[in-house]
């Protein structure tokens, strides 16, 4: 098994599928993840090839676009990676984190088990944090008709992912619903520090934000 060309072949196929795609989840946010994790993993006593081929297949069918089925995703996986002949402990690894990755709402706890799950789940979350945060919150949004921002709208608390799901709050809602929570749940001491300072960023954006919306300079 030649790994590195499964990585090269993997994220070549993972992109001709997700370019273009306007909601946030393009094939630069699995990029993104990508070089996070590889970052990440570089701290950690972790299986180099499954962080990858996560971090790479995480998002190749997300449950938000296929009618709240968090199933297809780890199907597609393990098609693309049983046709490349990869071995099954790590297609079944590989398919067990991105099942249990995504978001499901402020309440609702989603557990890794692995270290290497765990890097890729921060890798995924620190993309939705800071600048890059920031741009894709709104991408998503308005991808889904959304507004901005609605003052007379206040965040809620999901307690379920079916609350989490089917929420209908302003992009800017989404922040406290789910961004500004991302620093507690890393799982990894480098993740946190990164966190930290995305984190800071987004405060300091939202206040600027609330100034501009009540005509303040
Ligand atoms: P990820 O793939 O990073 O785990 P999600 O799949 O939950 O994140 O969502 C993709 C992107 O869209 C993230 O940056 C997320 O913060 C954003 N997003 C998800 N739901 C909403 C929403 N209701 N309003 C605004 N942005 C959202
Ligand atoms: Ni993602």
């Amino acid at each position: 098994m030649d790994k590195e060309k499964i990585v090269v072949q993997t994220s070549t196929y993972i992109k001709s599928r997700l370019s273009g795609e306007g909601s946030g989840h393009d094939w630069w946010h699995v990029y993104r993840v990508w070089k996070n994790a590889v970052h990440i993993a570089g701290y950690e006593q972790a299986d180099l090839f499954v962080v990858e081929l996560a971090a790479l297949l995480h998002d190749i069918a997300d449950w938000k676009f296929n009618d709240g089925n968090d199933d297809i995703g780890p199907q597609l996986a393990k098609e693309w990676l049983d046709k490349l002949g990869v071995d099954e402990s790590t297609v079944t690894h590989v398919c067990r984190i991105i099942k249990d990755i995504s978001f499901k709402g402020a309440g609702v706890a989603t557990g890794m088990n692995s270290i290497e799950g765990k890097i890729v789940q921060d890798a995924d979350r620190l993309d939705a944090m800071g600048a890059i945060g920031i741009g894709r919150a709104f991408a998503y949004g308005g991808s889904k008709g959304r507004e901005m921002y609605n003052p007379d709208m206040k965040p809620e608390q999901h307690d379920s992912f079916e609350q989490y799901k089917n929420s209908r709050g302003s992009s800017i809602n989404h922040f406290y619903e789910k961004l500004l929570l991302l620093k507690e749940l890393m799982n990894t001491d480098t993740a946190r520090k990164i966190a930290e300072k995305r984190h800071t960023f987004m405060e300091e954006y939202l206040q600027e934000f609330f100034q501009e919306w009540e005509g303040k300079d």
